[in-house]
Order: C-alpha cells, then structure tokens, then sequence
C-alpha cells in the first residue's frame, strides 16, 4: 500500500499492456503538445513502444501532420492514459526526438500495408478540402515518423480506495513521492 516502487510498477503495467493489447484503453491515450500561438492541443495516439530501462514512449505519425509544427516550436508531448479496467490514470510529461527516414526504415518494413495507408495523405493532414472524401492516402515511408518521447515526470492516480496518486521524475531517480489525490 505505501510502497512507491510497487505503485510505479502499477503504473508501468498499464503502459505495457496498452503497447501488447490493441484492445486496451491503455492503447490509445491522449497525447498534448502546444500549439505555435499557445493553444493547447489533444488528440488520441496509438502508444506503439515502451521502454522501462530508458524510461521512453513512442508513438507513430504523419510528420506532415500539424503536430509536427507544434513540436517544431516545443518538442514535448504529454500523455494522459487511463484505464477503467486497473481504476489507473497516468500522466507523462515527456521531451521529444522525431526520427524519420533510414533509422525508421526497419520498422517501417515490419508495418502491415494496410497501416501503412496512415502515413503518407494528399493533401496533408489538417487541409481543408472541398467534400468530404477529397483526399488520396498512399503508403509514403518519407511521411512516416516516429515520436520518440522521454518521460520527465510521471503521475498516477490509483482510483481504488483508498485514493492513491504519486509523482515520480527522472531528476530524483524515480524515487517519488505519494501526493494527496
Ligand atoms: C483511436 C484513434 C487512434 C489514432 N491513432 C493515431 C496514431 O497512432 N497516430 C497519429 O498520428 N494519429 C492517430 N489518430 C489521429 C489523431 O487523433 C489526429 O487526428 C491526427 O494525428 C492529426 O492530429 P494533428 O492535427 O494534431 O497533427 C488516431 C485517432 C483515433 C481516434
């Protein structure tokens, strides 16, 4: 019960599953960046990877999409998880490496051709057209990008009773600390 290590475990299962489980809430969090103008922007992401040792997160995108003009002028993503089935929340506040082009092409090679249909769109992502459908989506391997996010701090809420929330970041070693819910 007070045992913060075993509360990050807690919080890393839930990430994990998302990563393994396509069915999972856990797969599809909402991600935030900041616009140019300082809008706060949100928008639902397949998580895709999850490495505990680095503690990162990646995710995978059109890099012509506006997300990328957003992280262009603030290269950070949040990410808000929750999942009904643990009563978790989790909250990441992450830094951001776009990698694209030879170092994705491996796995780029490794994505089913239907899914490769998400990358690569004329015109780009967020155009406006002039009917619904007026848009081409073909496989482009130079649209392809992943969003390599290093987790800064983490939050999770723990809606089982009793209420539990800690915050962990990478500046104290992960060590955290238990925060009133
Ligand atoms: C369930 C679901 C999963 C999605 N997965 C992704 C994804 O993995 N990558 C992605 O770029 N967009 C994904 N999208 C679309 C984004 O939510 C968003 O509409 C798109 O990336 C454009 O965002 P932007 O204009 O902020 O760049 C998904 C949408 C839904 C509803």
């Amino acid at each position: 019960m007070n045992d913060l290590t075993a509360f990050l475990d807690l919080g890393w299962s839930v990430i994990k599953t998302g990563v393994a489980d396509g069915t999972s809430p856990a797969r599809y969090p909402t991600l935030s960046t900041v616009s140019p103008d300082g809008w706060p922007e949100a928008r639902t992401l397949a998580v895709r990877h999850a490495d505990r040792t680095l503690m990162l997160v990646e995710s995978h995108t059109d890099i012509t999409s506006d997300k990328l003009r957003s992280l262009a002028q603030s290269p950070r993503i949040g990410y808000h998880f929750w999942d009904p089935a643990t009563q978790i929340q989790i909250r990441l506040w992450t830094t951001v490496e776009v990698v694209t082009g030879d170092a994705v092409a491996p796995l780029w090679d490794r994505i089913p051709p239907n899914s490769r249909l998400s990358y690569g769109e004329t015109p780009s992502p967020g155009t406006p057209i002039p009917t619904a459908t007026a848009y081409v989506k073909e496989p482009d391997p130079t649209a392809f990008g992943v969003l390599r996010c290093t987790i800064q701090k983490m939050d999770v809420v723990d809606l089982n009773v009793p209420h539990r929330r800690a915050h962990f970041e990478r500046s104290d070693q992960w060590a955290g600390t238990w925060l009133a819910p």
